[in-house]
């Protein structure tokens, strides 16, 4: 199947996009409905593949306080969808936009689970950093841009 990343164009499109992020990143851990957004959204850069009326993968590119340096956040897969390299697509994806802002380098706080995932896309660990919801672990990961 050849998915197209793209970012969401319209309310609708970022309704699912939300809806993606909600179902796997918050409904989990019984969070609120909201807790899935936040005060950055209007000034990042959005990444989505959708199948029919459903988002199947998303992430989001946003600035740091640091000059040059981006960080990917909220990248979720559906997870009927996982393991067919739609994850990689949305990273790839963000990584092209971070260069073509000039940005040099990306950071990342990856859930255990997915430590692996960055690995295989050029991530590597600094340390170990924080628990979301009291137990999912998070490493600091970075990855410089060519
Ligand atoms: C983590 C996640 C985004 C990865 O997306 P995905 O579409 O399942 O992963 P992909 O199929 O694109 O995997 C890309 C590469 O990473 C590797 N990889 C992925 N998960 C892996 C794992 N757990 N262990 C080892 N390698 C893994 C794949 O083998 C693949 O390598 P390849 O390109 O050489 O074949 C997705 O599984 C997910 O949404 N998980 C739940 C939510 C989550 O934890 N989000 C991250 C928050 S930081």
């Amino acid at each position: 199947m050849n998915y197209i990343v793209q970012s969401p164009l319209n309310a609708r499109e970022f309704e699912l996009y939300y809806d993606l992020r909600y179902r796997v990143l918050r409904a989990p851990w019984n969070q609120a409905r909201g807790s899935e957004q936040d005060a950055s959204e209007n000034t990042s850069t959005h990444a989505m593949i959708l199948e029919g009326d459903l988002c199947i993968a998303c992430g989001r590119l946003q600035k740091t306080e640091t000059e040059g340096v981006g960080q990917i956040r909220f990248m979720a897969v559906d997870p009927q969808y996982q393991g067919k390299s739609l994850g990689k697509r949305i990273v790839h994806y963000l990584e092209a936009r971070a260069k073509d802002e000039q940005l040099r380098e990306i950071i990342l706080q990856s859930r255990e689970n997915a430590v692996e995932f960055y690995k295989a896309l050029g991530y590597e660990i600094v340390e170990p950093t924080f628990k979301l919801f009291g137990e999912i672990q998070h490493y600091l990961m970075r990855k410089q841009l060519n």
